[in-house]
């Protein structure tokens, strides 16, 4: 697909621009082993230290879920779930499910471009698993969780003081009081190896699990719940002992909705398993490498080359023409998740050249030097590159926002035609 498509969504409501995914692919097959290869690069969390937990207030921090609009994306926040025409998340999903009322010709093709946010996690009892420290840590830090979800959290504009008001909110009402650990590492590991759960889990960072695909068959959404069950690396920072070994015992007692199965684990089974995954040693996983940057390509570089390359791909559909394509524009151009509008147009030549608002307001230029001389496209789009990497730049938000970095060759595209003056 070469071309900008212009979607009439059904609806009528929203108008997306089409583009074509850049990473990933179909989804996880059941049967596909998601098991703890500590090969599983980029499930890394920052390396940047995080800032002190500061004390949240819940009533705040119920205005600010509704302010960055996380129910565009997550289920389960206590406020109203956002229309479809606004549900990044349900509206994906209804294409992929065959719901979305659109001719079936265009369902289909749809079906090949929309890779990214099919799943979220729902915040159901939040406060009876995850601790308001790793909520807060991680909005301002988001890393990725789920080896098997292409989308990650997005890097949102909030500041500590906002993420820790979040934290109360989501975990408002939380009961179980946190005990001391108690429990035995061998015995642990051993259930998690006869319990299979590395059919759904990746566990970087220990022996691999063992996986039994005949499991995840039975339990129909197969595919939603490896998509959805985080790397246990990253347990140890989000669950304390209490809750964790009650979690194992009955999940759907604890969350309702949840994906994760009942898997008949007695009490001291639970603790075992509780103490092995918060308390086992974890090997260092390897960084997802930065990729080298490339040298500027000799041959000639039109914008049209970076359109096709990278514009169309990722870009457009949250930094479009509100005109064209009638919509918003998406969260980049007329702003969204608490983002500001900044009009950032990448719909045509001259659109792209016509730069954006900076954060007074001011137009200014997208090829902007920043402090260290890279213009402020290119900034954006290494920055990605760096967060996957568990680096997080203060000077530049990463592009394309929460999902896959941009290929050293496709950087190159960009950094090229910016050197050789942007011809059209
Ligand atoms: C009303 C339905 C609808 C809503 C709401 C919606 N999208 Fe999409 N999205 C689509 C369709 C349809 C496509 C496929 C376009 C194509 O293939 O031409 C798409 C494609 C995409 C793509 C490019 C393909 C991919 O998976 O990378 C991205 C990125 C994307 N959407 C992000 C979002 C985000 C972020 C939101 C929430 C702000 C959102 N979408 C809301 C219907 C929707
Ligand atoms: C554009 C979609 C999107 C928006 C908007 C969004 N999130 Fe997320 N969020 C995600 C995705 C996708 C994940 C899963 C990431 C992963 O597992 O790596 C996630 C994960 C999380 C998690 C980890 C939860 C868990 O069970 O692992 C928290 C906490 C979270 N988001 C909070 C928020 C809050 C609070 C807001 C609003 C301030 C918000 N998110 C807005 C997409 C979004
Ligand atoms: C069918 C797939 C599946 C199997 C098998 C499975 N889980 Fe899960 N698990 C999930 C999903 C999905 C979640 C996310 C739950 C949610 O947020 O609703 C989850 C969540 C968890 C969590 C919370 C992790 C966190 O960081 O928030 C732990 C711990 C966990 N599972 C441990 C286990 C253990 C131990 C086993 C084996 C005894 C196991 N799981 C088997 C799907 C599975
Ligand atoms: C999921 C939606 C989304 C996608 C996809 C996306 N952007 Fe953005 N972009 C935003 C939002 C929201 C902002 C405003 C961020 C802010 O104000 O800090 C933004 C801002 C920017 C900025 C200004 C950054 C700054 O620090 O001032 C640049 C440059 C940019 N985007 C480039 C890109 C490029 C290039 C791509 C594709 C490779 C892309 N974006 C894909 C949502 C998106």
């Amino acid at each position: 697909m070469t071309r900008p498509l212009v979607l009439t969504l059904a609806l009528g409501l929203l108008f997306v621009t089409g583009c074509k995914k850049t990473n990933g692919g179909a989804k996880p097959e059941a049967s596909a082993s998601a098991s703890g290869s500590a090969a599983s690069v980029g499930s890394v969390s920052p390396t940047t230290p995080s800032p002190p937990h500061l004390t949240g207030d819940s009533e705040r921090g119920r205005s600010l879920v509704e302010k960055f609009e996380c129910s565009r994306c997550h289920d389960g926040t206590g406020l109203a779930a956002s229309p479809l025409e606004k549900h990044c998340v349900t509206c994906h999903q209804e294409i992929w499910t065959d719901k979305f009322k659109a001719k079936p010709d265009k369902i289909a093709k749809w079906k090949k471009t929309v890779v990214h946010y099919l799943n979220a996690p729902s915040f159901e009892n939040a406060g009876e698993r995850l601790e308001p420290a790793f909520v807060s840590a991680f909005l301002l830090r988001p890393h990725k969780l789920r080896p098997n979800m292409v989308s990650t959290m997005p890097r949102l504009r909030i500041s500590e003081q906002e993420a820790a008001d979040v934290a109360a909110y989501l975990t408002r009402g939380a009961k179980t009081a946190a005990e001391p650990a108690a429990g035995d590492l061998t015995a642990g590991r051993q259930v998690l190896e006869t319990k299979a759960c590395g059919t759904c889990h990746t566990f970087s960072g220990v022996p691999a699990l063992p996986v039994q695909p005949s499991l995840a068959t039975p339990w129909q959404k197969g595919n939603d719940a490896i998509e959805l069950a985080p790397d246990l690396r990253f347990t140890r920072d989000r669950i304390t002992f209490g809750k964790l070994w009650r979690w194992l015992l009955d999940p759907a007692k604890v969350k309702p909705s949840t994906l994760m199965p009942k898997l008949g684990l007695s009490e001291k089974e639970a603790k075992d398993a509780a103490a092995y995954l918060l308390g086992t040693p974890l090997a260092p996983v390897a960084k997802k490498p930065i990729p080298a940057r490339l040298p500027v390509l000799e041959r000639k570089v039109t914008f049209e080359d970076v359109d096709r390359e990278v514009l169309q791909k990722t870009c457009r559909h949250c930094h479009t023409n509100p005109d064209i394509a009638r919509g918003d524009g998406g969260p980049g151009m007329t702003g969204g998740f608490g983002f500001i509008p900044r009009k950032l147009d990448f719909s045509t030549y001259e659109s792209t050249n016509g730069g954006l608002l900076d954060l007074k307001g001011e137009r200014m230029s997208v090829f902007t030097k920043t402090k260290d001389g890279t213009p402020l496209l290119v900034a954006a789009v290494l920055a990605r590159q760096k967060e996957e990497a568990g680096e997080i730049d203060p000077e530049a938000r990463g592009m394309p926002l929460g999902l896959p970095a941009l290929t050293a060759e496709q950087v190159q595209i960009i950094e090229s035609w910016v050197a050789q003056g942007r011809p059209q």
